[in-house]
């Protein structure tokens, strides 16, 4: 018998029309993860499943998977499965790291250059006919000083094109070699030393518990006054209390934030502060990243159901 793969989230189509070319039985109800009871009720269908970020893995429904293999998460955080549970019940999870890298660096420059010319703030005001003209003062990235935080796959595509863009990049990261570091145009240096001296610092390191609050209070104390932060990575990793107070004293001049502590972010310390530029997770959503993930995680999860490769 064919293996069943459900697809619980909004996963491009590609992914359903591999499933099928590879044999697999495929059952595509993209607005399931909403629903949870719905997909306790007949997760122990399936061998597969397909996710994004909207189904949460729960132990609850790992438990209630009787025949589930796999769990395939069509992006890189694999925040929303319970790790441990599927461990216990010998559910293989698997993610597509390189999927999406490229478009989630893009959106980190992109919010970078958003927050160095108030770009966002500046639009709303031309809509709204103000011709605005001298307000809307901005700072050049040329010759500034970017600190990464994390330059593992998205965070050494930020280096290359912040390196491209004439920055002078520096990087913290306990993993990269003094050789990639080499390769990417960038410094390596300890935290605290990126905290001094960056003009503008951005994340790229998943929330484990070495990185939550990385940028705590204490360390945005460290920061130089008038630095702008970008987080396009996780929720959590800067405390936005202590950020949203440092915005108001004028300590941090702008913010750029795709990702917040709770998310879906209805409402958030940062929000209509002025100079913080907020976007709902967008860090992926770009239709390239989106048919890479789809094609990525249905030939992984297929060639395990298939073969167990
Ligand atoms: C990821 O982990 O791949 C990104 O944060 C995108 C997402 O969660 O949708």
């Amino acid at each position: 018998m064919a293996p069943k793969v459900l697809v619980s989230d909004k996963l491009s189509e590609t992914a359903v029309q591999i499933f099928r070319d590879r044999g697999i039985d495929v059952d595509f109800m993209p607005e399931l993860g909403k629903d949870k009871e719905k997909l306790l009720s007949i997760i122990d269908q399936y061998d597969g499943l397909a996710i994004r970020s909207a189904t949460k893995a729960t132990e609850k429904l790992i438990e209630a998977a009787s025949n589930l293999k796999v769990i395939g998460r069509a992006g890189i955080g694999v925040d929303n499965v319970d790790i441990p549970a599927a461990s216990r019940k010998g559910v293989i999870v698997m993610n597509t790291p390189f999927g999406n890298m490229i478009t989630t660096a893009e959106h980190a420059i992109a919010m970078m250059f958003a927050v160095a010319r108030q770009i966002p703030e500046a639009s709303a005001s031309t809509h709204a006919g103000k011709w605005e003209k001298s307000k809307f003062m901005g700072v050049e990235l040329t010759g500034k000083t970017l600190g990464v935080i994390g330059a593992g796959n998205i965070g050494g595509i930020v280096c290359d094109r912040a390196v491209g863009l004439k920055m002078k990049v520096i990087a913290y990261d306990p993993f990269l070699s003094d050789d990639r570091a080499k390769k990417l145009g960038v410094t390596k240096v300890e935290l605290d030393e990126l905290l001094q001296r960056a003009d503008f610092i951005t994340l790229h390191v998943p929330k484990t518990e070495k990185t939550a609050n990385i940028l705590s209070r204490e360390a945005l104390a460290k920061t130089k006054k008038g630095v702008r932060i970008i987080n396009c990575a996780r929720g959590g990793l800067v405390d936005e209390e202590a950020l949203a107070e440092a915005l108001k004293s004028g300590h941090v001049a702008g913010a750029a934030f795709d990702v917040f502590a709770v998310e879906p972010a209805t409402e958030n310390v940062l929000f209509n502060l002025p100079n913080v530029v907020c976007t709902p997770h967008l860090g992926a959503a770009t239709t390239e990243a989106q048919e890479n993930v789809a094609l990525q995680v249905a030939e992984q999860m297929s060639d395990y159901l298939l073969t167990g490769a």
